[in-house]
Order: structure tokens, then sequence, then C-alpha cells
């Protein structure tokens, strides 16, 4: 299913001139919501994101509300599967079309590995929110993101880690990253410049409801060599065990059991108080 500025075309309608300047520049943002039964998990905490990242890069007078109206028309027709929206700038600054569609399930590799990787282009901390207000943008400029899990891929692993100019570990190109050590799970602190991942925010609540023990921190590759286990967040992945970072194989935690539970009750629950 396909939306272009709230009407449902057909895949063939995107045509985009060579002066779009999403096209060109990357210029857009973007969030995608996955879909639960006709539900749409968090689908208020990606629209906070979202109209975040549309102040920061600039963009004025979008319709959240229509938007929102538009997600759940999509998500109603699925089970599964993820609703895309991209707002893309069009040929000047004040022009934009909202670009909406479909997206089947994606299929995670049940052996999960990642490969360190330096990311030069990466705030990694340099840089905060209140010195440089488009840290953290979900914008459409993904190019190099998408470049380090190649990169990954290429070399025999899963997908990358991103590390500062200190081996400080990150996050991965399209998910956040989070670790066990004896009864704590821990996460990345946002000051690293890290995106304010939403899966990451439940792993916040999970640890405010008394669910979880979990604390911010931050630690290098060596650091993160000697925790029990390590796990990938997003929106496609609820807890995803890794099972190797570089040559070092993790163990599963049972800590890890009961983060995927803790967000299949959330789902659960979110949904109910929907209805
Ligand atoms: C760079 C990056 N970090 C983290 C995430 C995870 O964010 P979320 O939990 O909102 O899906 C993503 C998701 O696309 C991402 O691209």
């Amino acid at each position: 299913m396909y939306l272009i500025n709230g009407i449902e075309v057909s895949k063939s309608d995107f045509n985009l001139p060579i002066e779009n300047l999403s096209l060109w520049r990357g210029d857009g943002i973007f969030e995608a919501i996955r879909i639960h039964d006709r539900f749409l998990f968090a689908l208020d905490r990606h629209l906070k994101r979202f109209e975040r990242s549309a102040q920061k890069m600039l963009f004025e007078n979008i319709d959240f509300d229509l938007i929102k109206i538009d997600l759940q028309k999509v998500a109603s027709n699925f089970t599964d599967g993820y609703v895309r929206v991209i707002i893309s700038r069009s040929e000047s600054i004040d022009s934009y079309d909202v670009l909406m569609f479909y997206q089947k399930p994606v299929v995670i590799p049940e052996y999960y590995s990642l490969e360190t990787q330096l990311s030069p282009w990466h705030p990694g901390g340099d840089f905060s929110l209140e010195e440089n207000q488009i840290v953290g943008t979900k914008s459409t400029s993904y190019a190099l993101n998408i470049t380090q899990t190649r990169l990954a891929e290429q070399n025999g692993f899963s997908d990358a880690l991103l590390l500062n100019r200190k081996n400080i570990i990150l996050e991965g190109p399209t998910f956040s990253i989070g670790w066990i050590k004896g009864d704590t799970v821990f996460i990345p602190d946002l000051k690293l410049g890290i995106l304010d991942s939403i899966t990451r925010q439940y792993i916040n609540k999970f640890g405010i409801n008394n669910l979880l023990k979990v604390k911010e921190g931050r630690v290098t590759v060596d650091e993160i060599y000697e925790m029990d286990s390590v796990f990938a967040l997003s929106t496609a992945k609820h807890g995803k065990f890794v099972n190797k970072i570089n040559e070092k194989n993790y163990e599963p935690s049972p800590l890890l059991e009961v983060i995927q539970a803790c967000f299949k009750n959330e789902v659960k629950a979110e949904k109910l108080s929907n209805i």
C-alpha cells in the first residue's frame, strides 16, 4: 500500500524529478513503525520524534494529525510488518511531500554478529544536543550508515557496530545497543549523539517500572568484551541477542528473555488501552 500526501497511489506513481532535494541531498526525515495485528506499537512516541526531527530540519506546517490517521489507515490492512513514512523535501525549503508505504516484516538472521567500525561522521559525544540542534535527527541521509553495514557484511558479519574516536560503543547503523552485566541492563547515554531510539526508551521505562534494573553507561570495545551478554534494539528488534562482536562470542543471558517478555507485554497493554 502506497500513499503520497494522503492519497492512495500505486508504486509506479513514485516519480521524483532529479531536482528533488531528498533525492539530491538526502534532505528528508522518516519514521518506521511496527504493526502488531493492525495496531501500531508506540505510535505516539514515533510521532513525537518525527515532529522533533521536522523542527530540527526546518520542515514547517506539517499536519501530524493527518499523518497519524494515514499511518493507522495503512496499518489497519496488515497483521505484521511496518509502515514507513518519509517527509521528503521537494525543490525548495518550503515544499515537501509525505510519502508513506507498507513494508513486509524484516527477516533478522538467527545468528547475529557485529563488527566494530570507527564512525568519523557520527557526533559520538563530541557535540551535544544543546550545542548542535541536528544531533540525533532521524534524517534520510543514511548512506554512510548503510555503507558501514555493507562493509561489515563483506567481512562476514551481520552488521556493523559504530564507535567514536575513543572506541566507545555508540549504536548500530540502524539499531541501538544494550549489554548485560550481572543483574543489570545497560544502554549508552543519549549525550553520545546516538538516536533517541523508541525501543531504547522502553528499556528505560521498564527500569522505571522496576521490571528490570537499568543503567545508562559507556563502554569501549575492550570493555564490552567483558560483559555477560549484548543485544540489539530497534523497532524491528525487541532485544535481539548478539552472538558475537568481532572475535568475542557471547552467551545469551536469562535477562534477555525478561526483556523480550517486557516488550510482548507492553505491546499487549498498549493495544488494550487503545481499544
Ligand atoms: C541509527 C539508529 N539508531 C537506533 C535505531 C533504533 O531506533 P528505534 O528503536 O526507534 O527503531 C535506529 C532505527 O532506525 C537507527 O537508525
